[in-house]
């Protein structure tokens, strides 16, 4: 096991890049099961996305992963199940349901277990795939789901716009008969690029990023061959180490148009941040910020995944804050490492009230989620002395080289082998 040693206090100078999405990579690697063959480019080298090859070749689908590009084919002996071993590691590995009951009409995928951020379960994907004809048992902490004749296009519409199961109906969608309508579908630029990703091998789908969308079922798809946006939460999480810790950072392949609420949060709180160019952001800090408020809401709100960093920051922020999350029903655990740091933050149901403080002190703390993780390395590269953050396979779950990268920029962050069994 490996922890961070972070000497905070630094400001940070220079020029990084974004590395490519987790949260858009994953459904496009499971999208790969509706095709004979996929070259997807961009994709960061995490523990998730490696988790979701595993997922693949374990089904029998033969993949070589090189310098951030995967290539998948279809092996001749599939295997139409995701195994609980792997499954326990990552959620998401639910979504290659949807593209295994569409492609071979019958999927055996472990129920994922509980989570750190909530229940979080995957009821509302289920019945979904039901409206499609599929036939779903929970047996023995599997999902058992069989579609003998193949899957039939339906009207679904969301209970709420789930980002999972918006991703897992619209992968069944492109192999059913006839058309599916998604209402109430989730509109996270996530979605769009997975739309793009399948459209772009021959799928049929409109509407992607509004909250209908519509598939014409096809009997087939091509090759995908698709390079995946940037990451949307790490290029949010560089502005709120700038903000936190001071300095100014060139910021490239940042996804300005779909980081609005975030921008626009950093910028009431005293953050320049300006477009360079479509791609490229400047970011400085102006020194102390200003407490800033927000709600944690579906795309385009505030994210829940920046909520844990941006809090990080308005810890010393002049003035109160009033942090708000709405998503997820347990998404607070930061809370108490940041206050081993000297954070003044009181928690009321699912509000967080932070009264910013004039410094951090670095402590031992221990990371308990990915964003979590991230929140403690915001909050370390501000602190005075040293900051370690054990536990930190969390942040490597999402996070492509953010030690080197800081590191780059002037931070002093170093990942060591931890004194401690985690
Ligand atoms: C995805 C993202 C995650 C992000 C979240 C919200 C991936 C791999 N993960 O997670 O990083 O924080 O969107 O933007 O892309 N819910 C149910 N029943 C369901 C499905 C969801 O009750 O069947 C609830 C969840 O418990 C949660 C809320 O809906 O409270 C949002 O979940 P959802 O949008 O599905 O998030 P994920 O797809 O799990």
């Amino acid at each position: 096991m490996y922890k961070f040693v972070i000497k905070g206090g630094k400001p940070l100078k220079g020029k990084v890049r974004v590395s490519g999405s987790k949260n858009a990579s994953l459904p496009i690697i499971f999208a790969a099961i509706l095709t004979e063959d996929a070259v997807i480019s961009n994709v960061p080298d995490l523990r998730d996305t490696r988790t979701a090859i595993s997922l693949l070749t374990d089904m029998g689908f033969e993949a070589e992963f090189e310098g951030n590009r995967l290539k998948v084919a279809k092996g001749t002996n599939i295997k139409t199940e995701a195994d609980y071993e792997l499954v326990r590691t990552m959620r998401a590995s639910v979504l290659t349901l949807g593209p295994l009951l569409a492609r071979f009409g019958k999927a055996r995928v472990s129920l994922p277990g509980g989570c750190a951020i909530g229940a979080r379960p995957v009821d509302l994907h289920l019945k979904a795939l039901s409206k499609l004809g599929a036939d779903i048992r929970i047996e023995h902490g599997y999902i058992n789901a069989v579609a003998p004749g193949g899957l039939k296009g339906a009207e679904v519409v969301f209970d709420f716009p789930t980002v999972g199961g918006t991703e897992n109906l619209l992968m069944a969608a492109v192999l059913a008969k006839g058309k599916t309508v998604i209402r109430n579908a989730a509109k996270e630029p996530e979605i769009v690029d997975l739309a793009c990703a399948l459209r772009k091998a021959g799928a049929v789908i409109e509407g992607e990023g509004t909250d209908t969308i519509e598939v014409e079922g096809v009997e087939s798809i091509g090759t995908i061959d698709y390079t995946v946006m940037p990451d949307r939460i790490e290029a949010g999480t560089f502005v709120a180490c700038v903000a936190a810790a001071g300095g100014e950072l060139v910021i490239e392949e940042f996804p300005y148009d779909v980081l609005g609420a975030v921008i626009d949060k950093f910028k009431d709180a005293g953050v320049t941040i300006e477009k360079v160019d479509e791609m490229t952001v400047f970011v400085k800090s102006n020194g102390r910020l200003v407490g800033t408020d927000i709600t944690t809401e579906v795309y385009p709100g505030f994210p829940t995944d920046m909520q844990a960093q941006f809090m990080a920051a308005m810890c010393l922020a002049d003035g109160v804050s009033i942090i708000k999350e709405t998503i997820f029903e347990n998404r607070f655990q930061h809370v108490l490492e940041l206050q081993r740091l000297g954070a003044d933050i009181k928690i009321e149901g699912n509000t967080a009230v932070v009264r910013g403080v004039e410094k951090l002190i670095g402590a031992k703390v221990m990371a308990t989620d990915l964003r979590a993780s991230a929140s403690l390395v915001v909050a370390g590269l501000a602190a005075e002395n040293t900051t370690e953050i054990y536990r930190i396979y969390h942040l490597e779950r999402g996070y492509e080289n953010l030690e080197k990268k800081l590191s780059a920029l002037g931070a002093d962050i170093e990942r060591v082998k931890s004194d401690r069994p985690y």
